[in-house]
């Protein structure tokens, strides 16, 4: 199967079981072909976008299931807009190395079963997907993603590296609560999102000019009014950003990033969770 029919088939068409669909055990990277930029993903009704804000519940009301389903609800969500937008950069640069384009079609199947992980876990919270509103947060960058470095910087060192914080914000608080279960799929998706971000920081890196150093050179891909408060959660864990092969200078300088947004998070509220900046790993086997 070529790669770019692959590809199209997980962006157009409109059901989940389409976008669920595994890459092919063997494929053939058809890269010759022209960019194309798909605008919108084909969706049937119940997977439409929407303009509707819906909050995420408060981690101090996550004892409850209902919440703590509506809140794997979003995730799910963020898991479906990346296997789409992976999807998506396949199409739109044919340019890209191999390895990059090798690693989108890996990071599809990890986000595959990081949404199955979701979904199944959440149904058992008695939410089914569709049943909120869809945001398109991710889909909205569209006009940032003019190359492969670009789409790197928006998707993978800040929308996936913002979710290393928020996995480990997350795998804390289910546990907290004694939700072991719902714990640990926040702990497996988080070591898959390091690989992620480690592949975005690879295909990023390459084109670092030499009078630029690395931040300076992801603030010149990404477009206000994004910032780097993307690229972190409320809290944030250094850690996990050298996890990923990020330099000690980014790492610094996104610590300090501050902007109008910041501080509106009420911590006093999540300091009974003891969120330290210690990271929860998978178990050795
Ligand atoms: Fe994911
Ligand atoms: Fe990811």
């Amino acid at each position: 199967m070529k790669i770019t029919e692959y590809a199209k088939h997980l962006l157009l068409a409109p059901n989940l079981e389409d976008k669920l669909l595994p890459p092919p055990k063997q494929w053939i990277d058809d890269s010759d072909q022209k960019s194309i930029r798909i605008e919108t993903p084909g969706r049937n009704h119940k997977l439409q976008f929407s303009d509707k804000k819906i909050k995420i519940p408060r981690l101090e009301h996550l004892n409850l299931e209902s919440n703590r389903g509506l809140t794997l609800h979003h995730f799910a969500n963020h898991e479906l807009m990346a296997i789409e937008l992976f999807a998506w950069a396949i199409l739109a640069f044919p340019d890209a190395q191999k390895s990059v384009r090798n690693g989108w079609v890996k990071t599809i199947e990890e986000e595959q079963t990081h949404f199955k992980m979701y979904l199944n876990r959440m149904s058992e919270f008695g939410i089914q997907f569709g049943d909120i509103p869809l945001n398109y947060i991710f889909w909205k960058q569209l006009d940032q993603f003019q190359s492969v470095e670009s789409f790197s910087a928006v998707m993978s060192l800040s929308f996936e590296g913002a979710n290393l914080d928020y996995s480990q914000v997350y795998a804390k608080v289910f546990s907290y609560f004694g939700d072991e279960k719902t714990s640990e799929i926040m702990i497996y998706i988080f070591e898959d999102e390091i690989k992620h971000v480690k592949r975005g920081v690879r295909a990023f890196e390459k084109s670092i000019p030499s009078e630029k150093n690395s931040w300076e050179h992801y603030l010149s891909l990404i477009q206000f009014p994004f910032t780097p408060r993307r690229a972190k959660g409320y809290l944030f864990f250094p850690e996990t950003r050298y996890l990923a092969g990020l330099d000690a200078n980014f790492v610094k300088q996104l610590a300090e990033y501050e902007d109008e947004y910041t501080g509106r998070v009420n911590l006093e509220s999540v300091k009974k969770f003891g969120l330290g900046s210690e990271l929860m790993r998978k178990k050795q086997a």
